[in-house]
């Protein structure tokens, strides 16, 4: 993936450019159709993959809404953002004794019902601290976990009864970690989404880290909708035997084009601060996949936790849409996002 170093940018949607950061980067904006996916729902202000933050999501206008999904022991998908229950739920105080030898409560270990009996918490770090501070405070309101079925479902009431049709965006979270316990993640969720009515030209991507299971969804399982490809660090293990370094490479960036229509790099794939220098640089990466016809869909874009070359979440936002040229952009404040944009 090449840097390249150009000319300061005015008005143009160019990629291969340097922007200053500052005001004279934020007067670029320019309205765009660039889609605002809720990153787990609104979770900037409500607890994570909640169907709170949906609603704060479907409320605040965003054009599609993120699950990531895992499996219960029965089987079931549900959403939660990682395969372990500790972060999000008070699962320690509930099902003490029921943690792995490494510490950790896993989800696939708990059947629905028993998943059903936790409270969802605001995000925790390793001291069970608030992971944002300034969010939403890390007490339980009665919050719990909700299955891909009953969201879809959530959010098909809410298309309903607003007029205004928010697409979905499920994650398979670790289809390998799945497999070796046994369960099919990815057959479980093309199960929901055909019984929930979702077919090859709804609003839906379906994503994941690991492209072996992107491969089998488009070869294996026939599936005919839209994929998207997340890319992330190679030093994450997030799926294994996958080189997200070569699948940046043009030639890399083939073969996901061979079976999927985006790609979900890190914003930092696409922006850099390479030198440290407050200026925001453009990687090839957005003009290498759009050659190729990839959408391309980076996350997270976090109003409070912005990287050293965006003074503010406005430039962040405009410097990834109108400079860098993506398509869309996965926030935890989408309401932030869409203001941005214009819209
Ligand atoms: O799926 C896009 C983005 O959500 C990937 O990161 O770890 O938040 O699922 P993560
Ligand atoms: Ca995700």
């Amino acid at each position: 993936m090449a840097l390249a170093a150009v000319a300061i940018l005015p008005l143009a949607v160019t990629p291969n450019a340097v922007l200053a950061s500052g005001p004279a980067a934020a007067a670029t904006t320019a309205p765009t159709s660039a889609l605002v996916i809720a990153h787990r729902g609104a979770s900037g202000y409500v607890p994570e993959h909640t169907l709170a933050a949906k609603a704060m999501a479907h409320a605040m206008g965003a054009d599609y809404i993120e699950q990531d999904v895992v499996l219960s022991r029965d089987g079931v998908p549900v959403i939660l953002h990682d395969i372990t229950l500790d972060a999000t739920t008070n699962v320690a105080d509930v099902f003490k004794g029921r943690a792995r030898p490494d510490g950790l409560y896993y989800a696939i270990d708990f059947t629905l019902a028993e998943l059903k009996q936790l409270e969802v918490l605001e995000r925790g770090n390793k001291q069970g601290e608030q992971a944002f501070k300034g969010r939403f405070p890390r007490v339980g309101t009665g919050l719990t976990i909700p299955t891909l079925a009953e969201e879809l479902a959530f959010i098909r009431g809410m298309n309903a009864s607003t007029g205004r049709t928010a697409g979905i965006y499920p994650e398979l979270k670790a289809p390998a970690f799945h497999r070796a316990e046994g369960q099919d993640l990815a057959a479980a969720v093309l199960k929901v989404l055909a019984e929930a009515g979702y077919g090859p030209d709804a609003p839906v991507y379906l994503q994941s880290f690991d492209f072996n299971e992107i491969v089998r969804l488009r070869k294996e399982l026939g599936y005919t909708g839209k994929l998207v490809q997340l890319i992330g660090e190679n030093s994450w293990n997030m799926a294994p035997g996958v080189d997200y370094d070569r699948l940046r490479t043009p030639d890399g960036l083939k073969e996901i084009a061979a079976v999927a229509n985006g790609i979900g790099p890190t914003f930092t794939q696409v922006l850099t601060d390479q030198n440290k220098d407050g200026v925001a640089e453009v990687t090839s990466l957005v003009a290498d996949a759009k050659a190729l016809g990839l959408a391309v869909h980076p996350y997270t874009f976090r109003a409070d936790r912005l990287p050293p070359f965006a003074a503010s979440f406005d430039e962040l936002v405009r410097l990834a849409v109108t400079t860098a040229g993506v398509d869309g952009i996965f926030t935890d404040q989408p309401d932030k996002a869409l203001k941005a944009l214009g819209r």
